[in-house]
């Protein structure tokens, strides 16, 4: 007798991993192109997990910042299953290992960020709470002898039968190629920062699961979205910039320009914290005036010890932050938008299912709030994978066959092009006219590689969006108020 399929899973992030562990004792084939914690946008992560664990405080107020900061477009009921389920979350990353800093008293330690009314995220390691939880994960999905690991493949196509998706085509290193069969495939490739031409994300997070949905025809939403982070590292030539995280400014740091005056006084009440759209625009238009630099001395000795991932950045880098003001640069940080599922991952497409950032449940809005990201992984991928734990293999499926694949990638060159005109066109500041000549110079692109095909999609969206909403700021058409 041959052995049941597998729930095959793209993608070994935060969402990928949760989902995997949770779908146990269903075999599970968890497909990466990279192996342990490398290549996922994941372990990047410098802000914490947002959860309402203190007495004083409740799933409804991380629920109202949740949709303030997501310009009121969010899904209501997919952020209440967020926040009402964020404790638990917390509660069983740390029975798989995690250890959350903790006040001398032994208490958990809660902080504030930017959009949050109170504190209330965790975090491990300082700055480093991504690579901690990815570490715990990873470990984890190596003991669980339910999770088959693949690593170093591309997923590029699908397998359909009557319409339904039942498994995949892969793509191995050596230039092989195979089709996997599965009993439902999920999606969990993060997202699109890798498209643009200053990320935060790493390069490998480009839109290739997105990309794959919408050839097979799945329902997008919210393409447009796309938050910039106010402070990657301004490094000249590189593609994905070490970020410099927003508890920085929570600790004092302060955003100079070129003549040393601050940036975001009198810009905004709440002044260099100030939501992330609004300060990452400033910090754009400060880059075309000369510059921007971060002034983080007040954090003074205990920089390394409070913020080890972004003092070892800086230091590569030949910058002591102690003493020396970073330069700073928006990059592309997070997709709000993606492939529309319920809540319970359901995808347009029978079979197919999507979690995470490669995913929109409208839980973000139109921007997302300070560490919510790697709780909507833990969140909704445990909720996948509980789903379809019972999820029975209905064997080798019949009926008519059909495989999709993606287009062939753009080449270096044209894929250098296509992000810079990415980065102009659809960045923290964008206009109808700037949107519309991206359009049409994206067409070329767009014939000849998924990505331009992906861009292409994207910016038709921004342009069909007249109105300023969130981190989509049209300069012809400033938000009212
Ligand atoms: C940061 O640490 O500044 C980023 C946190 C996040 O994206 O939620």
């Amino acid at each position: 007798m041959s052995a049941p399929a597998p729930i095959i899973i793209v993608g070994g992030g935060i969402a990928g991993l949760s989902a995997a562990l949770a779908a146990a004792p269903a075999p599970v084939l968890l497909l990466a192109r990279a192996s342990g914690t490398r290549g996922a946008a994941s372990a990047l992560a410098q802000g914490g997990i947002a959860a309402a664990i203190d007495p004083g405080d409740s799933p409804q107020a991380h629920a109202r910042d949740t949709c303030v900061a997501g310009g009121f477009h969010n899904d209501p009921a997919i952020v209440d299953l967020l926040t009402i389920n964020a404790g638990d979350a917390v509660g069983w990353l740390q029975d798989i290992g995690v250890a959350f800093d903790r006040e001398p008293d032994g208490r958990l330690q809660f902080c504030r960020e930017g959009g949050h009314d109170r504190a209330r995220i965790v975090h491990a390691g300082g700055d480093a709470t991504g690579a901690k939880v990815m570490e715990a994960l990873v470990a984890a999905a190596r003991a669980a002898t339910h999770i088959e690991r693949r690593v170093g493949v591309d997923v590029d196509g699908l397998v359909l039968r009557d319409g339904q998706v039942c498994g995949v085509c892969v793509t191995r290193a050596d230039g092989g190629r195979e089709a996997l069969h599965g009993r439902a495939v999920v999606l969990a490739t993060g997202g699109i920062g890798g498209l643009f031409a200053q990320t935060s994300n790493p390069a490998d997070a480009d839109g290739n699961g997105l990309a794959l949905a919408l050839a097979a025809g799945a329902a997008a939403r919210d393409l447009e979205f796309v938050q910039f982070h106010p402070t990657a590292m301004a490094l000249p030539g590189l593609h994905s910039l070490p970020l410099v995280t927003e508890a920085l400014r929570g600790a004092g740091a302060r955003l100079l320009g070129t003549d040393g005056a601050s940036l975001m006084d009198g810009v905004h009440p709440l002044a260099d914290l100030a939501p992330r759209d609004i300060v990452a625009r400033r910090v754009w238009q400060a880059g075309r005036d000369g510059g921007a630099w971060l002034d983080a001395h007040k954090v003074g000795a205990a920089f390394p010890q409070r913020f080890p991932t972004v003092f070892q950045a800086c230091m590569d880098h030949g910058i002591d932050p102690r003493v020396q003001p970073i330069p700073v640069t928006p990059a592309a940080h997070f997709h709000m938008g993606g492939i529309s599922v319920d809540a319970d991952g359901h995808s347009s497409l029978p079979g197919l299912f999507a979690v995470g950032e490669v995913a929109c449940n409208g839980v973000h809005g139109a921007n997302r709030l300070a560490s919510n990201s790697l709780l909507e992984g833990v969140v909704f991928g445990r909720r996948l994978g509980a789903l379809l734990r019972p999820l029975a293999d209905g064997g080798q499926p019949r009926g008519s066959f059909r495989m999709v694949r993606r287009k062939p990638s753009l080449d270096a060159a044209q894929l250098d092009y296509l992000r810079a005109l990415m980065m102009q066109a659809m960045g923290p500041l964008r206009s109808g006219a700037t949107l519309q000549a991206a359009l049409q110079d994206c067409t070329e692109l767009a014939g000849s590689g998924w990505q331009g095909e992906l861009a292409q999609r994207m910016l038709g969206e921004a342009l069909r969006r007249t109105a300023s909403l969130g981190a989509h700021y049209r300069s012809d058409a400033p938000p009212v108020g």
